[in-house]
């Protein structure tokens, strides 16, 4: 199947970070399929040679001491051109149907996928100009890279503007965690073995809990996050489409139809906040400085293109609930945060504690943990008996299935995985528009009435970089008689 791909935004930080790294991973691992043409389009003065060698710069960097030996690179350099283009100028447009319409030794290409790498505010008139030359036909697929929107309103605003011109079939929206092996392992987890159904509900789950921690800071990338905070950037499309995938109810078929409704039915099912209760069960905090990893590190008020009285939150511990029969009465936590401890992204499943004792020893609940990163993998915490005779306790033991270990294949990364599932036009892994709205309107509460509270209370809670957050995002799970993963 041939394709060809255009990526709006060639030249931008995502593009020779996330996006060229992942299609040359993909090359080498062949599973780019034959016949595909990559077409970066930006504002810069290059050639398909210098484009080609300034990528090539950057992928050192990127790949640090695992930089591509020549010859593949330029192998996967052949597929790559490059397009100047101003994306405010209808006529750049044209060159672009040229190039995709240009006469090629295989004839056209079958698939065109159009990766919109730019800034969310250019979706709509891109969109718009890519209608007129219409390059929306039914082989065309088009990439939207989050943030999409800073709200509800203008969430609907960018979908608008996409469904004027591409059907929701094409429009493939991206949560880069929904690449992620772990997430595909969860799935299976859950829908291709038989073992954990009857006990994922209420009568056997105490509560859950995801936890998405970095240790880096806002790094060079301080003006957005700062118009943006942990709330917009983590919680309302990571955390929660974890969040769906984990308390999902079994769809009928692998197909995105009937993923993505059930997906659907469990954000409509997320109690609803109000003015009160985002005071009661969501904390924010914003991180001073401290030391990380040995290191000292300056606070988020201290960081390049933040201002000094900054109210953003660089941290978000909430409480929510899944209000349907499965899950009635089971909290639901979610925390992220930069500058924390650990670079920790995990959900941890707690189950009630054995209901009757008859051994001595520990009477720790068990636990599993889907672990997605550092590591991938699963762990199942179990109680098991040590010693002999009089002396014989209880002791937590754990089952742990390291994924990089048991399928070397596994190590396909989130972009690389989400490329080639664009490419191939599988849309499982992307986000419907109506889940993207709707996890804005859950959220649109608790941002209401943190600028209501802004003033009130200051803004978010200080917590020490290299620590796990404020004081009150474990109060808020100890209240319910829990406690986080760290401090159990
Ligand atoms: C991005 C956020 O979506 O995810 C970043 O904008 C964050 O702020 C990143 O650092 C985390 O992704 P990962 O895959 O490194 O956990």
């Amino acid at each position: 199947m041939s394709f060809d791909l255009v990526l709006f935004g060639g030249t931008g930080d995502l593009a020779w970070r996330k996006l060229m790294p992942a299609l040359f991973q993909a090359f080498r691992h062949g599973k780019l399929p034959q016949g595909g043409r990559i077409l970066a389009a930006a504002r810069e003065d290059f050639s398909d040679a210098t484009y080609r060698s300034w990528l090539r710069e950057r992928f050192l960097d990127v790949e640090g001491a695992r930089q591509p030996g020549g010859e593949e690179f330029a192998r996967f350099a052949g597929l790559v051109h490059y397009l100047r283009v101003d994306l405010a100028q209808p006529g750049d447009y044209v060159q672009i149907r040229q190039w995709l319409d240009a006469p090629r030794d295989d004839g056209p290409a079958d698939t065109v996928v159009l990766y919109l790498a730019t800034s969310p505010h250019l979706f709509p008139q891109i969109c718009e100009q890519l209608g007129k030359v219409e390059l929306n036909g039914p082989n065309v697929r088009v990439v939207l890279e989050k943030p999409l929107g800073h709200d509800l309103e203008s969430a609907q605003e960018i979908n608008r503007a996409v469904r004027s011109v591409f059907s929701e079939g094409q429009a493939f929206r991206i949560d880069h965690y929904l690449g992620k092996s772990a997430v595909q392992n969860l799935m299976a987890l859950r829908f291709g073995n038989a073992l954990f159904e009857p006990l994922w509900r209420r009568e056997s789950i105490a509560n859950i809990q995801i936890t998405l921690a970095e240790q880096l800071g806002v790094g060079t990338r301080g003006d957005f996050y700062d118009r943006t905070g942990a709330l917009r950037d983590m919680i309302q499309n990571h955390a929660l489409q974890l969040l769906t995938m984990i308390a999902m109810e079994p769809p009928s078929r692998n197909d995105a139809g009937a993923i993505r409704d059930e997906k659907l039915k469990v954000l409509h099912a997320l109690k609803p906040f109000t003015e009160d209760s985002v005071l009661h069960d969501v904390i924010r905090g914003q991180y001073r400085g401290g030391t990380v990893d040995g290191r000292p590190v300056p606070g988020y008020r201290g960081e390049t293109k933040v201002p000094p009285h900054s109210r953003t939150e660089t941290f978000v511990a909430l409480r929510t609930e899944v209000q349907n029969w499965r899950w009635s009465g089971v909290p639901f936590y979610l925390r992220t945060g930069k500058r924390l401890a650990a670079p920790e992204a995990q959900i941890v499943v707690n189950f009630h504690p054995a209901p009757h004792r008859i051994f001595p020893g520990a009477n720790v609940p068990n636990k599993l943990v889907i672990k997605l990163q550092p590591e991938d993998g699963l762990e199942l915490h179990l109680l098991a008996a040590r010693g002999s005779g009089p002396s014989q306790a209880l002791s937590p033991v754990c089952l742990d299935l390291d994924f990089d270990k048991a399928f070397a294949e596994n190590r396909v990364g989130g972009y690389e995985r989400l490329l080639l599932e664009a490419i191939a036009g599988r849309l499982n892994l992307f986000v419907r528009s109506d889940e993207q709205e709707q996890a804005w309107h859950w959220i649109e509460p608790v941002l209401r009435a943190w600028e209501r509270d802004d003033d009130v209370s200051g803004g978010p809670r200080p917590y020490v970089a290299g620590t796990w957050g404020p004081a009150a995002a474990s109060a808020l799970v100890a209240r319910d008689g829990f406690a986080w993963p760290e401090e159990q």
